[in-house]
């Protein structure tokens, strides 16, 4: 039997997407890749690195854009743009694009949009690769950056200079959960005409959508919440679609693609995103309330927690608290270090977001390096812990970390 040199075409960019979806859970399961003519009911796994033209005309076409077609998975894949508009639609973006990891999804959003010569204006507490990005790496293209601390956004406007081209926050803060005002950012770019990006990790778009208030580009490191599971790396970036277009065509070419593995790991992940992140947060602010009356514990920053320093800030932008709940054990370093020598069920592990509850002390792990005064600067205490809450029985995560507590 021969194969018939020209295929039925498929169109596998187009997206299932029925008008009557309206809600957020609904449309991360129905989102879903074109069926193909075997007619499956889950997307299949597009474990290709390129795809196939009919004749001459048609790859012509397709490299000139005349068509939308898949050309080669750096490019796009039906895999990574099925996840890809999974988070376009909870985020309220109008286009996106998908990397390996989220630092890929950061450093390509900078590559695509700064020139030699601009500035960022960026909230002090930012995640640890971020911060040697602007401190390392994005000066040797002559674009610097300019911090506030999370508690001082009334300097955020003086900082501002004529080459300021980004405003940059995550909100809630990694690991000592503070909160920006995304409303007060969102009204601050747009005065100064500046592009506001969003890290939106740590709290998903089921709990916060940051286009609303006004960001212009949301990333994700995809590895946390959005997996959920501790399985895949993987990040995004989403938002206005000229923006996107630029992050796309840099990323076409430097290669940071998310794999169409990975991508299919994602996308399901995504059907369970909002149920996961419901759970999550229930669990954590019952360990939140319950370290808030601990006599080994100093205090607790939870987003939720009447206690939290921009609890209101935290209501108004957020529909739950998210899973990370902060604490300052007492008796420094050392009490720190006891702490995570006394677990016995959560995790010592530097990745969030799973459904295993994760415990970590950053003082004597991933911000050692950093003095005293520099920690303090981000808000992280010697006796800082954060807890990644999990799935697990509520009970048991809470008798783990008593029990780790009293030792
Ligand atoms: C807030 C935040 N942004 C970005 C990243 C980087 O993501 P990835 O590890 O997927 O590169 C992380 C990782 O922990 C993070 O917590």
């Amino acid at each position: 039997m021969s194969f018939p040199r020209k295929w039925e075409s498929f169109d596998f960019q187009k997206i299932i997407n029925m008008r009557t979806i309206k809600h957020f859970e609904t449309e991360a399961i129905r989102t879903q890749s074109k069926r193909s003519h075997f007619g499956e009911h889950a997307t299949p796994l597009y474990m290709t690195s390129s795809f196939v033209f009919d004749d001459a005309e048609d790859m012509r076409a397709s490299f000139a854009e005349e068509k939308e077609k898949n050309l080669y998975s750096r490019f796009s894949n039906p895999n990574t743009t099925e996840f890809v508009d999974k988070i376009v639609a909870m985020e309220g973006a109008e286009s996106g694009y998908a990397f390996a990891t989220g630092m890929a999804a950061i450093f390509s959003t900078f590559g695509a949009l700064l020139n030699s010569g601009d500035h960022i204006v960026s909230a002090q507490s930012v995640f640890g690769s971020t911060h040697t990005l602007f401190t390392k790496y994005l000066p040797k293209w002559n674009i610097e950056t300019s911090y506030f601390k999370v508690n001082e956004v009334d300097r955020i406007e003086g900082l501002i200079k004529t080459n300021t081209k980004i405003l940059y926050a995550e909100t809630p803060t990694n690991p000592a959960v503070d909160i920006l005002d995304l409303e007060l950012l969102g009204k601050i770019a747009k005065k100064h005409n500046l592009l506001l990006i969003i890290d939106n990790c740590f709290a998903t778009p089921y709990l916060q959508r940051p286009i609303q208030y006004g960001a212009d580009i949301v990333v994700h490191s995809a590895t946390k919440l959005l997996d959920g599971q501790g399985r895949v790396l993987g990040g995004v970036a989403v938002g206005k679609k000229d923006l996107i277009r630029e992050i796309y065509l840099f990323s076409r070419n430097t290669g940071p693609a998310l794999s169409p593995f990975n991508a299919w790991i994602l996308s399901k992940s995504l059907e369970t995103l909002a149920i996961r992140v419901e759970k999550h947060c229930e669990n954590a602010f019952k360990v939140a309330e319950f370290l808030e009356n601990h006599l080994n514990v100093n205090w607790v920053k939870y987003p939720f927690l009447k206690s939290h320093p921009q609890y209101e800030v935290a209501k108004k932008q957020m529909k739950m608290g998210g899973n990370i709940v902060a604490f300052e054990i007492k008796g420094g370093i050392k009490a720190g270090r006891n702490f995570l020598n006394s677990i016995e069920m959560c995790s010592l592990s530097a990745n969030l977001g799973d459904t295993r509850t994760i415990v970590t002390h950053p003082a004597s792990t991933t911000h050692s390096k950093l003095t005293e005064t520099d920690r303090l600067e981000v808000s992280i205490t010697d006796g800082l812990v954060r807890v990644s809450v999990g799935l697990e029985h509520i009970d048991d995560i809470i008798n783990d970390i008593d029990q780790a507590l009293k030792k």
